[in-house]
C-alpha cells in the first residue's frame, strides 16, 4: 500500500525539488502551488528563507502568510507534488486564487494523488482553524477541479477571467471539517501520519523541553538532582554538535518529539535520542521510527543506549538490539546488521 505526507522543505531535498520543478519544464506543464520554487532553482537557500517569511508573514494586500510542503510518497521518498496554502486571504486571493495551488509532477499524474494531496491541505487548514477554504481552476484543467469535486468542493461561480488567467475559470469553496469528515475512511489509510522533519534553531526551546520531560527523573535517580543551568549548558553543547543529524517527531504535521543519530567513527549507526511526548507514547510511534532507523541502515551496525531503569529496553530488545556493555547508570546495547 502507499502512503504519502506533507514535509515542510528542507536543505536535504535540494537536488530532488530542483530535478522536481525541471520535470514540468521537461513536459511543458504549468507550474503551481510549489511557493515561486521555480524562479530560485539557483539559489534553494534563498527559497527556504523565503518559506521561512512566508510562514511568518502579517497579511496584507500583497502577500498573506502561507505554508508550503512536499508531497512525499513514503514507499520511495519520492517528491512527487507540492501545495501552498494560504493562510489568510486578501481581497485579490479572495477574487483570484484563493486559500491552495498544488501541483503534481506530470510522471506520477492520473493516479489520484492530487486528491491525496488537497486532504493532507485540508488537515494543515483545520491545524490552523481555517472552516472554509476557497479554490479555483481554469474551466480547461479538469484534473484540477474534479480533485476540488471530489472532495466536496461546491462550484459557486463560473466566469470569464480576462485579468489573470484570461480564459474560464470555476471558483468552488470546501468546507473543511465537513470534507475530512467525509473523506476520512478513503484517505487516512493512504496518509504516513509519523514523519521527521529537520531542527531548525527555533526549535531550541521545544526539543530541550521535550529531553527534560524524557530524561529527568532519571537524573534526579542517579545523581540525586536536576540542575536546571548545568542542564541548559549540558544542552546547548549537545545540540550545537548533533543539529545537523537532528529531527522532529510529528504527527500529522505536529511536533510530538524529538530524535537524533548519525554515523560514528567506527562506521556503526548510532541512535542518539528519541524522546516522544508523554500523549503519544505507547502508540507504536517509537517502533515504527526505530525500524525505519533499522531499514535504512541496513548495511550497518546500530548501537544505542539507555538508562538501566528505563523500561524502553524491553522495546529494544523486542527490535534486535542486545547489550554489549554496561556502565553504572546505562546499558550499550547493539543491533548487528544484516546477514551477520
Ligand atoms: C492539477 C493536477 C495537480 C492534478 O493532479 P493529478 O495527479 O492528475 O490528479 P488526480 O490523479 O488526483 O485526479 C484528480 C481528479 O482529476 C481527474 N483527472 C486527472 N487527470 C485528468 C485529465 N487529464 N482530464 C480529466 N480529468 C482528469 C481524475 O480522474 C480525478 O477525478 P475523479 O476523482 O473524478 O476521478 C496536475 O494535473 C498538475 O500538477 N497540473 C499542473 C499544475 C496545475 O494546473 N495546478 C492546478 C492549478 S489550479
Amino acid at each position: 500500500m502507499e502512503t504519502f505526507y506533507l514535509e515542510e522543505p528542507s536543505l536535504r531535498r535540494k537536488n530532488e525539488a530542483i530535478e522536481f520543478i525541471n520535470e514540468f519544464y521537461e513536459y511543458n506543464s504549468d507550474i503551481n502551488g510549489t511557493g515561486g520554487l521555480q524562479r530560485f532553482l539557483d539559489n534553494y537557500e534563498g527559497w527556504l528563507e523565503k518559506l521561512e517569511d512566508d510562514y511568518n508573514r502579517i497579511p496584507d494586500e500583497v502577500r498573506v502568510p502561507a505554508r508550503t510542503y512536499f508531497l512525499i510518497r513514503s514507499n520511495d521518498n519520492k517528491i512527487v507534488g507540492m501545495i501552498n496554502i494560504r493562510l489568510a486571504l486578501n481581497e485579490n486571493l479572495k477574487k483570484f486564487g484563493g486559500n491552495i495551488g498544488y501541483c503534481i509532477r506530470p510522471t506520477e499524474r492520473g493516479k489520484g494523488y492530487n486528491k491525496i494531496n488537497l486532504y493532507l491541505g485540508l488537515k494543515v487548514c483545520k491545524k490552523h482553524e481555517i472552516k472554509e477554504v476557497l479554490l479555483d481552476a481554469d474551466k480547461d484543467n479538469p484534473a484540477s477541479w474534479k480533485t476540488m469535486e471530489a472532495l466536496g468542493g461546491i462550484n459557486t461561480r463560473e466566469y470569464f477571467d480576462d485579468e489573470n488567467s484570461h480564459c474560464i475559470v470555476k471558483d468552488y469553496k470546501i468546507n473543511v471539517n465537513e470534507s475530512i469528515e467525509k473523506y476520512s475512511s478513503e484517505y487516512e489509510d493512504k496518509i504516513e501520519h509519523i514523519t521527521l522533519r529537520n531542527y531548525k534553531d527555533n526549535d531550541y526551546n521545544y526539543v530541550y523541553e521535550v529531553k527534560k520531560n524524557a530524561y529527568k527523573e532519571y537524573v534526579i535517580q542517579y545523581w540525586n538532582e536536576w540542575n536546571e543551568e548545568d542542564q541548559k549548558k549540558y544542552f546547548e553543547n549537545f545540540i550545537n554538535s548533533v543539529k545537523e543529524n537532528s529531527y522532529i517527531i510529528q504527527y500529522d504535521n505536529m511536533d510530538i518529539g524529538f530524535y537524533n543519530g548519525n554515523i560514528i567513527e567506527t562506521g556503526n549507526y548510532e541512535i542518539g535520542n528519541i524522546c516522544i511526548i508523554p500523549e503519544y507514547q505507547n502508540k507504536g510511534i517509537g517502533t515504527k521510527i526505530i525500524k525505519d532507523i533499522i531499514t535504512l541502515y541496513k548495511k550497518n551496525d546500530i548501537e544505542l543506549q539507555c538508562f538501566k531503569t528505563n523500561p524502553v529496553k524491553k522495546l529494544y530488545e523486542r527490535l534486535g538490539f542486545r547489550v554489549y556493555k554496561e556502565t553504572d547508570f546505562h546499558y550499550k546495547m547493539k543491533k548487528v546488521k544484516e546477514g551477520v
